[in-house]
């Protein structure tokens, strides 16, 4: 059976959240809601109705992402929930396949989105594309390497964040470009991200700021909340919750750290970070780190040539691909990469395949995770030409790791 779909007006805002509602087994403060309303683009969701009831749900962001070499329009996918009593019925799969001819539509070559669970999205083309690691760092293990930069010039400034803001606003817009995944932030996702109020909270405090910055300005931020306690013995064992920690400089973000880790009455940080997180290296005894992983961004070649052409690359690469993808099909049959550090081009050609691979295998690769190799030796590609798939691994690998570093 299927099931009339199309976007929603405003009006039909309340029930749009009863579905995220019910999906999510989470009811927003009414305030949160209305955050929520600023940042939807109305015009960009969808709703799946059985009679007169909206039984599913999701909504786009129109992002400019940081790719590999540069930046392009990215549809950032969201909001996605199904009625309890209409699962598995196809409604998500009715939303995903007209979302994705939508952002083609759009002329977003890329599509992106943060998983719930890491089973669902694969179906439909998308690929783990970013991992991270959740850091437990020990105040009495963080001590750093000897030749870790310092810069007298630097100092902290504690700061409520909304009255920082302009400052966080430039510390990001200077970073963004730095690594793949990160996206430019609207006015209204900063409201969301420095709201406050006690359900923002959830026990952990108020949202905290320290700023590094010298006499010509700010440099880099981090923004926390703290988790007081204490034992037994009266002794803290409180926690910082690291949100975010972006600096311009290495100076600046070593003094960030230092500036988590060192505060007082707190025992240890907790962090969502990228794996290529410079702490590392600035930690004299790295072993203490404790890591857990976990997925990231999940990316989505909508359209595959303008995706490939769209990126820079490490090493040139010249290769034929043959892509399969049932749910685009416009992206199925053979294309011919041929990059090399200078630039890229994709084009559609009848000739034999290097490699075949589902398209969800280049969304892992495309922000430079280079996922390819793994692929290859778990036995999802299929290679033709020996050394095809560690050619195009290695011209897709890149440095700085992606990482979006905050959800939507
Ligand atoms: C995830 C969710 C949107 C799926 O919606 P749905 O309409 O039931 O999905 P569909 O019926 O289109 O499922 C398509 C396929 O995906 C599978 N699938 C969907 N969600 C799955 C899940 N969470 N775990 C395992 N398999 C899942 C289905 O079994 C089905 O497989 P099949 O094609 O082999 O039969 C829905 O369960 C939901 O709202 N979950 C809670 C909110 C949530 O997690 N949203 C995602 C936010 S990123």
């Amino acid at each position: 059976m299927t099931y009339p779909i199309r976007p929603i007006g405003e009006a039909e805002w309340p029930a749009f959240t009863r579905v995220l509602e019910e999906g999510f087994n989470w009811t927003p403060h009414p305030q949160q809601a209305e955050r929520w309303k600023a940042e939807t683009e109305f015009d960009r969701t969808l709703a799946v109705f059985d009679g007169d009831l909206m039984v599913g749900v999701t909504a786009v962001f129109s992002f400019r992402m940081t790719v590999p070499g540069g930046q392009l329009p990215v549809g950032g996918v969201t909001a996605v929930s199904v009625l309890p009593s209409h699962r598995r019925r196809g409604v998500l799969t009715s939303m995903m396949r007209r979302q994705l001819a939508d952002i083609r539509e759009r002329g977003e070559p890329v599509a992106a989105l943060y998983a719930s669970e890491s089973v669902i999205y694969g179906r439909y083309g998308y690929g783990r594309a970013a991992s991270l690691l959740w850091f437990r760092v020990h105040k009495h293990a963080s001590a750093f390497v000897k030749n870790a930069p310092v810069d007298p010039s630097l100092r902290i400034r504690v700061a409520k964040p909304a009255d920082a803001r302009a400052d966080l606003e430039k510390v990001y817009a200077s970073v963004v470009t730095a690594r793949p995944g990160r996206y430019e932030r609207s006015a209204a996702f900063w409201d969301s991200s420095l709201g406050d109020e006690e359900f923002d909270q959830r026990g952990s405090g108020p949202l905290r700021a320290v700023l590094a910055e010298d006499d010509r300005g700010v440099r880099g931020y981090a923004l926390f909340r703290v988790k007081g306690s204490w034992d037994e013995h009266d002794l803290p064992t409180g926690e910082v919750q690291l949100q975010e920690l972006e600096a311009a400089d290495p100076a600046a973000y070593a003094l960030l750290w230092r500036s988590v880790l060192d505060r007082d009455l707190t025992m240890s940080v907790r962090a969502p970070r990228p794996v290529d997180d410079p702490l590392i290296s600035l930690l004299a005894d790295q072993r203490q780190l404790r890591a857990g992983w976990s997925d990231e961004l999940w990316v989505r070649l909508v359209e595959v040539d303008r995706a490939l052409a769209g990126r820079a690359y490490s090493a040139p690469v010249d290769v034929v691909i043959e892509v399969e993808d049932e749910v685009c099909p416009w992206n199925a049959g053979r294309w011919r990469l041929t990059a090399d550090t200078t630039g890229a081009e994709c084009k559609q050609v009848d000739e034999e395949p290097d490699l075949t691979v589902p398209v969800a295998a280049l969304g892992s690769a495309y922000m430079g995770d280079g996922q390819l190799t793994q692929l290859l030796d778990a036995g999802l590609l299929r290679e033709h030409r020996q050394g095809a798939v560690r050619a195009l691994a290695t011209a897709m690998s890149w440095s700085p790791k992606p990482f979006a570093g905050r959800v939507f």
